[in-house]
């Protein structure tokens, strides 16, 4: 596992957003795996900066997103498809059809099939972009006695409604289940690129960098038997968590 610390969270985005143009740069057609949360929210406006400046095409992208809240739909502003939308897709010319957020409605089962089959689909995303929970959750592959590999219906715990809630009216109205990609999916991905800022995310990432334990206790830690993984923090996390480079 790679570390790569920064100056600041805006040269963390900058960092990875960089990644991810010179991957599509030099590969067109590649495949992403994205992420929504507060996290990337910096990267996708310095990709649609790119984008806008013809810096990257993204008519050829294919997407494949992490997860969806259960039981709310598209077009609601929480959720993740609409956060796609809003935050990326709408602003750069990369064609929808080629953009796959599993749904959260109807048959929740069925959706986590297609997602799991949309991980694979024309083969595995060619660098995933992943935030990380307060509690070391990656997705919503929530800190648990056992995790699950595959696409899945997750029960949310208390610590990620709580840190979810700042999204919503209150704490009510976050959803207490979302589809996931399972831990298998994400380390299928070629390459995985964690984001993390801030002091919430002090025991989680001290769990992830600072030694060489996995446990399911801490689903990031499973980042380290990945050949390709790449996490990205700021100096104020950095030093927080007791990391020197
Ligand atoms: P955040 O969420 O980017 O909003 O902190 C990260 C996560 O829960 O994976």
């Amino acid at each position: 596992m790679k570390v790569i610390v920064t100056g600041s969270y805006d040269e963390s985005c900058a960092v990875v957003a960089e990644m991810i143009k010179d991957l599509v740069v030099s590969k067109p057609n590649a495949k992403l795996g994205l992420a929504t949360g507060g996290t990337p929210v910096p990267i996708y406006k310095k990709l649609i900066a790119m984008n806008e400046a013809g810096e990257v095409d993204f008519s050829a992208v294919h997407t494949v997103n992490l997860d969806e809240y259960c039981g709310i739909p598209g077009t609601h502003d929480q959720s993740y498809r609409y956060f796609m939308n809003t935050n990326l897709f709408d602003h750069i010319n990369i064609d929808k059809a080629n953009t796959f957020v599993a749904s959260g409605m109807g048959d929740f089962e069925a959706n986590a099939a297609e997602l799991e089959a949309k991980v694979y689909e024309g083969g595995v995303a060619d660098l995933q972009l992943l935030g990380i929970g307060n509690n070391g959750h990656i997705a919503f592959n929530e800190a648990s006695d056992h995790l699950i590999s595959k696409a899945h219906i997750e029960t949310l715990t208390e610590s990620t409604i709580n840190a979810n809630a700042r999204f919503f009216e209150k704490k009510e109205d976050v959803p207490t289940k979302a589809i996931t990609m399972g831990m298998g999916d994400i380390l299928a991905a070629k390459k995985v690129v964690l984001v993390a800022t801030g002091l919430a995310k002090v025991p989680a990432i001290k769990g992830l960098i600072m030694d060489d334990v996995i446990t399911t206790q801490n689903p990031s830690t499973m980042l380290k038997m990945h050949t390709d993984a790449v996490v990205v923090i700021d100096k104020e996390l950095a030093d927080a968590v007791g990391y020197k480079a």
